[in-house]
């Protein structure tokens, strides 16, 4: 089965890191107490002071604390629709209000959340499913315009496959908003996904509010190593940005060569509305081993390697001759 649903580095982990995982193994009986060391690291790479980074099991760790301090009775959590899938649900645990509004952003959106009593406005940018980008600066000037009680969770899983420069505010500038967290991962640009590492940069009162909640010990002692050996190799960084954005533009061509619109995308996958048909897209191609992420009647799919490329668009031509067989025969 090709896992082009699910967002994952077609790579695994940079070379490094095994090393470092194996030089671990006479440790393990040991609680974990690398985190301090992989907190530094973040800490020097966005130059701001320890106690605004946060480390989590995942950024899903980080932004499901955000949930539990900054929502709750009379403190509604606010997304878009569609969003990614984890902020409904964490709505559904903690027994939030969720508020939506269709995605894009509207222009008094900020209006609308003072109003509302809307505790943590979260956003992902870029944004899962669309890949869509908004510059920093947009984020800054929303935070803003809202009151220091509604915390924007700015989630920025997919940001190491931006490649347009922006010029709005750095890390370290929007840590210093009163109601700014903003989150990263490992998950992705990195290939530790299965590691479960990401983290949190904002000022030092709201993280003090989310470790205050965090589970001792939940980052693990191999998690935090692979960490902070895949942070030292951002050449790797620099050279997957750019293979993903080669590969992204392959796959627009060829999926919008046979008569898929894309949505123009600034992160590892793609956001395409299938040809009218009669295919049923998430379905039909899982019949021929590749899994998507279907949302509505559109896909969301991972780039992947060329040659995982190759196998899609294999799939899709398939699924387009046999529909037009199909209907064909029914003329
Ligand atoms: C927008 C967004 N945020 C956060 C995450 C969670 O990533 P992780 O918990 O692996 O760091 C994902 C995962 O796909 C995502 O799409």
């Amino acid at each position: 089965m090709l896992r082009l649903h699910a967002n994952e580095h077609p790579q695994g982990p940079p070379a490094g890191v095994a090393e470092s995982l194996h030089a671990l193994v006479p440790e393990l009986h040991r609680y974990p107490s690398g985190e301090g060391a992989l907190q530094a690291a973040i800490a020097e790479l966005h130059d701001v002071p320890l106690n605004r980074v946060l480390v989590g099991a995942g950024s899903a760790e980080i932004i499901s604390l955000a949930w539990r301090v900054f929502t709750g009775p009379g403190r509604a959590a606010f997304f878009h629709e569609p969003e990614f899938e984890f902020y409904p649900m964490l709505s559904a645990q903690c027994g939030t209000a969720a508020l939506t509004r269709a995605w894009p952003p509207e222009e008094h959106l900020a209006e609308y959340l003072r109003q509302e009593r809307v505790g943590l406005m979260a956003l992902s940018n870029p944004h899962n499913p669309t890949g869509a980008w908004q510059p920093r600066q947009a984020i800054a000037d929303l935070a803003g315009r809202l009151p220091d009680t509604t915390v924007v969770l700015n989630d920025e899983a997919y940001y190491d496959y931006v490649d347009v420069p922006d010029a709005g505010p750095s890390l370290k500038a929007l840590s210093e908003l009163p109601n700014m967290l903003t989150t990263r991962t490992f998950s992705k640009i990195h290939g530790l996904a299965g590691l479960r590492v990401g983290y949190g940069v904002g000022n030092a009162r709201l993280i003090g509010l989310l470790r205050a909640l965090q589970t001792p010990f939940s980052v693990s002692s191999t998690a935090c190593s692979a960490a902070l050996a895949a942070l030292a190799d951002q050449t790797l960084v620099l050279d997957r940005r750019t293979r993903n954005r080669e590969q992204r533009e392959a796959m627009a061509a060829a999926l919008t060569g046979r008569g898929f619109e894309a949505e123009p995308s600034q992160a590892n996958f793609l956001y395409v509305r299938p040809p009218r048909g009669t295919a049923d897209w998430g379905a039909d191609l899982l019949d021929r081993g590749v899994r998507v992420y279907p949302v509505g009647t559109a896909l969301r799919v991972t780039v992947g390697s060329t040659a995982e490329t190759a196998v899609l668009i294999a799939a899709v031509d398939d699924i387009l001759t046999s529909t037009q067989t199909k209907s064909m025969e029914e003329i």
